[in-house]
């Protein structure tokens, strides 16, 4: 804050972009913010810009696509550090259409790593993922041992690491990866391609319908809140120590959580503001061919190079962020408390059915 800065986020009418922009502006710092609006919301933009004018006065949009070198050029001009985060998150998507996942995930980040060179920026830090793990049977995940990449998304991450080192080898460029397992928060997108699987139960608790769960409800995963993810990005590109940097680190909670556990934390949660919640029992379908069955992360080389230290568990970040998830949920047509407490508390082969014909599969896995 003493010492206001520049900083280029792509991906900024995104999750994690908006939080970025958010908690840069909040720290006084100036934002040029990168997106073409493929996935992300102007609503996002706008629900971080409406606080003061002086705020939105240190914030600056160029949109557009980073397919564009210029377009990257233009956002790069002048930044001391790049929080790159556009690229195409789903795994889907990117088994569909191969093609269009390079060109975003990996010509485009190879266009923000040019620009970024070009422009002299400080430091390049990048999203990279989870997915880099692939096929590992080893967990917890550490960082340099890599399974077989399970998708054209996790081979366009693994990419992205590796140009970040070449770009680092080659030209002095400073670089660090941060590789996110399920993120979780506010203007997370209960449609979008991540593990959405924290925004999707709220929204199911509060239609009054059951909650799927795929399996025994023992499959874990390391959900991150958004504050852990925040934290990481302002130490990778503010770290000193220069042997920090060329590298990619693990961002979660070190936490790991099983599916039985995070439905009784949001349900409890729920039932803190009316009892009838704590009635809510979810529903055990087959296990899915392909889930992951443990997945945890240590964060043994974050803590030590960055000084990472994760603020929130995952009840922590339920605590905070679940005001947020309850209005969204109710304002995409959730219903009242009341009424989807009386269904919960009554669900049986009806709402079974129902959920088969027309529930989406829990997306479990992350990318
Ligand atoms: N959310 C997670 O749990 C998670 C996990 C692992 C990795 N990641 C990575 O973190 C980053 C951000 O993820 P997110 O959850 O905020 O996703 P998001 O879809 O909400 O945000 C991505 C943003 O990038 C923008 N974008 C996409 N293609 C673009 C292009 N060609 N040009 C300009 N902008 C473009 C989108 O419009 C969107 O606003 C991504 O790189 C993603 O792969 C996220």
């Amino acid at each position: 804050m003493s010492a206001p800065k520049v900083w280029v986020v792509t991906g900024v009418a995104g999750f994690i972009g908006s939080n970025l922009l958010q908690e840069l502006l909040a720290l006084g710092q100036t934002v040029v913010g990168v997106d073409n609006f493929s996935t992300g919301h102007r609503a996002n933009l706008d629900e971080v810009l409406a606080g003061p004018l002086e705020t939105g006065a240190r914030f600056r949009m160029v949109e557009g696509d980073i397919r564009d070198l210029d377009t990257c050029r233009t956002a790069c001009e002048g930044a001391d550090y790049v929080l790159h985060h556009a690229a195409l998150g789903s795994v889907p998507w990117s088994v569909d259409d191969p093609l269009r996942t390079n060109a975003v995930n990996v010509d485009g980040f190879i266009n923000m790593l040019v620009a970024a060179k070009d422009a002299r920026v400080k430091r390049f830090v990048y999203a990279s993922s989870s997915a880099v793990y692939g096929d590992t049977p080893e967990y917890p995940q550490i960082e340099d041992r890599l399974g077989r990449p399970l998708s054209p998304y996790a081979a366009s991450k693994t990419t992205n690491e590796t140009y970040a080192l070449a770009f680092q080898m080659s030209y002095g460029l400073q670089s660090i990866g941060l590789r996110y397992f399920n993120v979780f928060g506010r203007r997370q997108d209960p449609a979008g391609a991540y593990a959405a699987v924290i925004p999707r139960w709220i929204a199911t608790l509060l239609r009054g319908e059951r909650c799927r769960i795929f399996g025994d409800g023992e499959t874990t995963r390391d959900f991150c809140y958004i504050a852990n993810v925040l934290q990481a990005n302002l130490l990778a590109a503010t770290v000193g120590n220069a042997n920090a940097t060329g590298q990619a680190y693990n961002v979660a909670s070190a936490e790991s959580v099983t599916l039985n556990q995070l439905f009784h934390m949001m349900r409890d949660r729920l039932a803190l503001d009316d009892p009838r919640f704590s009635f809510a029992a979810p529903q055990y379908d087959p296990f899915r061919q392909g889930d992951i069955r443990f997945s945890s992360a240590s964060i043994e080389k974050a803590r030590t190079m960055l000084s990472f230290s994760p603020t929130h568990n995952v009840a922590q970040g339920l605590a905070e962020a679940l005001d947020w998830y309850v209005a969204r949920a109710r304002a995409s047509g959730g219903r009242s408390v009341a009424a989807t407490v009386r269904h919960s508390t009554s669900v049986g082969a009806n709402t079974h059915s129902r959920e088969h014909r027309t529930g989406a599969p829990l997306p479990l896995a992350a990318s």
